[in-house]
Parts: C-alpha cells; sequence; structure tokens
C-alpha cells in the first residue's frame, strides 16, 4: 500500500502543534503495517538547511513562482521536499509573518503543497505513484479539489482534522489565483459564507474523513464543537471516523520504571523554576497559551491548588494576554514558576520530574501532552472533552476500587470543577498508596502507535477495495 502524506509539518523538521508529532510518527508507525507512507512538506529554509535534498522535478510556475520538488529523506521515510523560494524563503514562523499576523499569500502557500502533491499523485515521481493520499488540516484541504482537476481521481483520500478552529479561509476573489474551479464554488463545494474555505473542501471531497479521537469525532457533529462546520460533517458522517493519536514511545520514555524514580527529577525542576521544596504535587503545564488550552481557568483556580500545598510550572507561549497573566501569578506567588517559549527538552525534564500534568482544554481533538504524561506516571489532570476523555481513566469510587484510574477528569470545563480537582489532587498526593497505584496504573497504559495505526492501515485498505 503507497500512501503519500500530505503535512505542513513534520517533527524532527519543523513542528508548531501536535500535527507535527503525529505526521512524524505514523510513517514508521505504518510500516509495520504493510502500509509504505511518504511525506510531502513544504521547504521551509529550516527544513532545507537540515536536508540534502536532490532535485526530481521542476514546476516553472506554481503561484508566482518556479518551484521544485526535491528528494530528502527522515530514517526510513522518503520525503518529498516543495522548494519554492517565493512562498517559503522568509523569516518568520511557518504561518505568521514578523507581526505575528498570518502571511498575506498563506491561501497560495498551501494551495501550492495540495498542487505538488495531486502532481506526484497523477504522474508518479521516481518511478512511484500513491494510491492514497493523507491530508492533514486545512493546509492539505484543497488536494482532492486538484486530483480531480488534473484526472487523478483513482488516487483516494483521506483528510484527518486535527483541530476544526483553522479552516484555511480565503477570499473569494482568489478563486482565479488558486486556480480553483469556479463551478465547484458554492455551498455545496467549498464556498463557506462567500469564502473560500480549504477545510471544507477537504471535507466535502476526500473520499474518507477522520479525526483524532472517537469523542472529538462525535463532538464535531455538534454546533458547540462544529464551528460552523457540523453540518458539513454531518452530510459525511458515514465516510466520518475518529483515530485516536499515539505518541512515539522512544522520544518519550521514562528514565525510571517506578514511580518513585522520580524524586531526583522533581528536586531538580523545582530548582529549574526556583520553586521551594514543598510537600505536594508538582504539576506542570506544556502548551499553547490559547483559549482552546483553557489556561484562564487554571489561573482562576490556582490559589485552591496552592493553598492546599500545591506548586505549579509552565512552559508555554502563545496569545500576549495570557503570557502576561502567567508573568504576574509568577511574580505574586511563590509556588508558581514560568518559563515563556519553546523548549523541548524543558518540556521532557517537567514530563519527568512533574507529579500531574494539567490540560484543562476547552476542546481537545487528541491531546498529546497527558499521554506523555501518562508513559511518565505524571497523572493527567484534564477537561471530559475530546481526546482527554478518550485517554484517562478518571479516579472515580469505581476507577479507584478496581485499581485501573490513572488520572482526574473534570467537567463541566470551568473554574470551579477545575477547582474542585485540584483539591481531589491533592488529597490523593496524602494517600501515597492510592497515588503511587494510580501512577503505575497510568505507566501501563498503551499508548504507543500500535492500535491506531492498525485501525488506519485497515481504514486504506477499506479505501482501495
Ligand atoms: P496542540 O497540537 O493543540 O498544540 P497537542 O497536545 O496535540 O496540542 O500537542 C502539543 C505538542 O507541542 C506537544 O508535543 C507538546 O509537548 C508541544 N509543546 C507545546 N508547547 C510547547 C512549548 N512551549 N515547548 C515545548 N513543547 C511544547
Ligand atoms: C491539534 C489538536 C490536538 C491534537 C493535535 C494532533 O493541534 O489541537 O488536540 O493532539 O492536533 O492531532
Amino acid at each position: 500500500m503507497r500512501v503519500l502524506s500530505v503535512a505542513s509539518e513534520c517533527v524532527p523538521l519543523v513542528k508548531t502543534g501536535g500535527l507535527a508529532d503525529v505526521a512524524g510518527a505514523l510513517p514508521a508507525a505504518l510500516a509495520g503495517q504493510g502500509v509504505e507512507m511518504r511525506t510531502i512538506l513544504p521547504g521551509y529554509p529550516a527544513v532545507l538547511a537540515a536536508q540534502a535534498a536532490e532535485p526530481l522535478r521542476q514546476i516553472p510556475e506554481l503561484f508566482g513562482g518556479p518551484a521544485r520538488i526535491l528528494r530528502g529523506t527522515l530514517g526510513k521515510t522518503v520525503l518529498y521536499l516543495l522548494d519554492a523560494p517565493h512562498l517559503y524563503a522568509r523569516d518568520g514562523t511557518i504561518y505568521l509573518g514578523p507581526d505575528g499576523k498570518d502571511w498575506p499569500d498563506n491561501p497560495q502557500r498551501f494551495a501550492a503543497l495540495d498542487r505538488a502533491a495531486a502532481l506526484i499523485a497523477a504522474e508518479g515521481i521516481e518511478g512511484w505513484r500513491p494510491q492514497i493520499l493523507h491530508l492533514h488540516d486545512w493546509q492539505a484541504g484543497l488536494s482532492p479539489v486538484y486530483l480531480r482537476q488534473l484526472g487523478a481521481t483513482d488516487v483516494k483520500t483521506l483528510l484527518t482534522i486535527h483541530n476544526i478552529a483553522f479552516q484555511g479561509l480565503a477570499p473569494a476573489h482568489l478563486l482565479g489565483a488558486l486556480q480553483l474551479p469556479a463551478h465547484l464554488f458554492n455551498p455545496q463545494g467549498f464556498e463557506y459564507w462567500g469564502k473560500i474555505s480549504a477545510l471544507k473542501a477537504g471535507i466535502v471531497f476526500a473520499d474518507k474523513v477522520s479525526t483524532v479521537s472517537p469523542t472529538y469525532a462525535e463532538e464535531l457533529l455538534t454546533p458547540a464543537f462544529g464551528m460552523g462546520l457540523e453540518g458539513v460533517l454531518a452530510d459525511r458522517a458515514g465516510d466520518f471516523t475518529g483515530i485516536l493519536n499515539g505518541i512515539d514511545l522512544e522520544a518519550w520514555k521514562p528514565p525510571y520504571g517506578q514511580p518513585a524514580g522520580k524524586a531526583p527529577l522533581r528536586r531538580a525542576l523545582r530548582k529549574e523554576f526556583g520553586l521551594p521544596e514543598a510537600d505536594g504535587p508538582l504539576c506542570v503545564v506544556i502548551s499553547r497559551l490559547t483559549g482552546q488550552k483553557g489556561l484562564d481557568l487554571l489561573l482562576e483556580a490556582l490559589p485552591t491548588l496552592l493553598d492546599c500545598g500545591g506548586q505549579l510550572a509552565v512552559l508555554g507561549s502563545g496569545d500576549s494576554a495570557l503570557e502576561s497573566a502567567f508573568r504576574a501569578a509568577a511574580e505574586r506567588y511563590p509556588g508558581v514558576g514560568l518559563r515563556l517559549g519553546y523548549d523541548e527538552a524543558l518540556a521532557h525534564r517537567m514530563i519527568a520530574g512533574g507529579d500531574a500534568i494539567l490540560v484543562p482544554s476547552r476542546f481537545e481533538p487528541c491531546g498529546l501532552t497527558q499521554l506523555y504524561g501518562l508513559r511518565f506516571g505524571t497523572l493527567p489532570v484534564v477537561s471530559l472533552t475530546g481526546g482527554l476523555a478518550d485517554t484517562v481513566i478518571n479516579a472515580s469510587a469505581a476507577g479507584l476500587a478496581a485499581g485501573v484510574a490513572t488520572g482526574l477528569q473534570f467537567h463541566p470545563v470551568d473554574a470551579s470543577a477545575l477547582s474542585r480537582a485540584l483539591r481531589r489532587l491533592c488529597e490523593l498526593w496524602r494517600q501515597p498508596r492510592v497515588w503511587s497505584r494510580m501512577a503505575n496504573a497510568a505507566m501501563a497504559q498503551p499508548v504507543g502507535w500500535d492500535a491506531s495505526a492498525a485501525a488506519y492501515a485497515e481504514l486504506f485498505r477499506t479505501m482501495t477495495r
């Protein structure tokens, strides 16, 4: 089975969020399932600098300039890099310019990726032609439209929605510039309230649609979570499914076999964050600081956590209002430590040295940090939503009695429910036998890719049957 994954980010080359982890991990996970997955990725400067890439194909004109498809590798995975300097050779992040706003030509930048993927699907490349395109989020959403244009409808498409909040909207006047067929610009096609929607194009025209957890798949069909696309998804309900993300068990491997092995790492982490020694749970947060993640609720619930003896160490970056609020909290409370920025190595030290990881998201398609927490016996405290609902076993009376509880879930997603969960966390901390049983159960919970890679492989097989 030959699959081309179309992704705007991919670990370890370029990452802004969990999508990169998934795109990076799936090819290796699928190899054991008889699926050869190759990946096409934009040739951002950092990616080209890290790869000794060999040119395979010229594209004389691609949305405003010439482009090339280069061949790279990532471990055993073949990479196709779209080298298009007019679209990607610039400073700033992959989605945002130096002013912190979306690059104005983002529609062209990712339409180019989709066009190149469709070209590979139509013509093949170096004697290899995919049977399926696996499309990640809106950045890959226009691919099925270009596939039709290029007459390669024998190639099937799966769109995976990692986050419906990002829909890839573009003004209607770009129809021509993006080489999109005007006859599909209508409510049954990729038109969304007068704009072009790349995500809607994917939902409507892909053969199958998936998202990254079973619960988020159900939530997406409701107005509270569908963000305007619930009806479009409902029309595809028969082709829509949720497959849980896994994590890379080698990249996230605890340096201890028992939760008790945390002691020196916890001490070091407190030191690193300037926190005093204390007899309460050291809670960590590793997150984009945005409304999605519910961290404003944590700011409200913070006094409860500190009153019951807990501490908090936060690593994150994002909205400036949230950054200032956390800065103020860290200045005010000795029990709160903060690092603003992005730091992969520190994230590992926090998961290893922390006692609990807090993920109070308003919505969470899957979430990866609670999975890291489970693997390290760092108990997740999560809102009951999306992938958080599917991956954590709540410390209810029944869960504790059966010895299967691995964390705490709270509902509704508000500051008082979170406060109650944090108070409960502190109570469990004061019962070392119960805590240690939970931490051991967490470390034993399977969070790798095996089951989900098998589910993707099975879906790919039904698509080509
Ligand atoms: P999302 O993709 O919505 O941001 P996920 O939980 O799926 O949420 O994935 C987030 C990924 O990004 C995780 O691998 C997490 O460790 C990482 N991450 C987020 N913020 C930071 C940060 N400031 N420093 C290091 N890693 C971070
Ligand atoms: C998104 C979601 C997150 C998910 C990740 C990878 O960014 O916000 O919940 O884990 O994609 O699928």
